[in-house]
């Protein structure tokens, strides 16, 4: 077990290092040459500044620009390849945008302020903080905090803001990748922590996150 949360946190060491690379390397998109196409054409799903209000399209507002660009960047379809990250709306929908809008865009959703979800469930809160803040070494499972921070605000460029959303979409992407159907992790970080989840944990947890600021 010892084994395997060192190996993790070389990873993390080795991605930070990384990450911090990449975020001097990524030129600056356009906020407002991205707002007309983000409130107009995600809007209609993500909410015009990218609160969303159904709970199957994820909250966007507040998201680290890098993040999202890479989001769609892998729903894209390059070179005639099957998408690496896979979804029939989404693949559809980034379809028509180049990289300089999709970074125009992504700067502007990542301006934006989250409006957060609640936690909704007060027997699994504790499950579901032990979860986050601590991991479980018993089964080697890494702390989410670790991650993705304290208050689920991530690490740009490389750790999502996970906190305050839909606790349904959260569960939905873990279980994704925990059967291999979500797969544009760098590494396999999330491939690997959502394989050491059960259905009750990944209910309990998504739920604390939504609440989590
Ligand atoms: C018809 C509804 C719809 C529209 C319009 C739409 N999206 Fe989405 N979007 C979704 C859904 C549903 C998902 C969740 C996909 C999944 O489950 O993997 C998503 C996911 C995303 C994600 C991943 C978020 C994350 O946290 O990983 C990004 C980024 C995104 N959309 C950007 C956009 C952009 C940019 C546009 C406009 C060009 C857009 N979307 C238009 C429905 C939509
Ligand atoms: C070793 C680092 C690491 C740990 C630990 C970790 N994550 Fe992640 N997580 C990531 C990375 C990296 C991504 C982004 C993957 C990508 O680029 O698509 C991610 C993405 C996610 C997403 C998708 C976000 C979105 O908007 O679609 C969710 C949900 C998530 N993590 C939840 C968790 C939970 C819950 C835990 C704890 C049980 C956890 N993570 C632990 C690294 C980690």
């Amino acid at each position: 077990m010892k084994r395997s949360l060192l190996a993790l946190l070389c990873t993390l060491t080795a991605f930070g290092v990384q990450a911090a690379d990449a975020a001097k390397a990524t030129p600056k998109g356009d906020a407002a040459r991205g707002q007309p196409i983000a409130s107009a054409v995600c809007g209609a799903c993500h909410g015009p500044d990218g609160n969303s209000q159904l709970a199957v399209n994820p909250k966007l507002a507040g998201q680290h620009p890098e993040y999202l660009l890479k989001q769609m960047k892998n729903f894209k379809a390059a070179d005639g390849k099957q998408p690496e990250r896979v979804n029939a709306i989404m693949n559809g929908m980034i379809a028509a945008f180049d990289e300089g809008q999709m970074l125009d865009i992504a700067t502007y959703f990542g301006s934006q302020t989250q409006k957060g979800e609640t936690a909704k469930n007060r027997e699994t809160i504790e499950l579901g903080q032990k979860l986050y803040r601590g991991g479980d070494q018993a089964k080697g499972l890494p702390a989410c905090a670790a991650c993705h921070g304290p208050a689920g605000a991530g690490i740009p460029a490389q750790y999502p803001r996970i906190g305050g959303q839909f606790a349904e979409y959260t569960e939905a992407q873990l279980k994704a990748f925990r059967d291999g159907v979500r797969a544009n992790d760098p590494n396999k970080m999330m491939r690997m922590v959502a394989l050491k989840l059960t259905d009750v944990e990944i209910k309990a947890v998504a739920d604390y996150i939504a609440g989590l600021r």
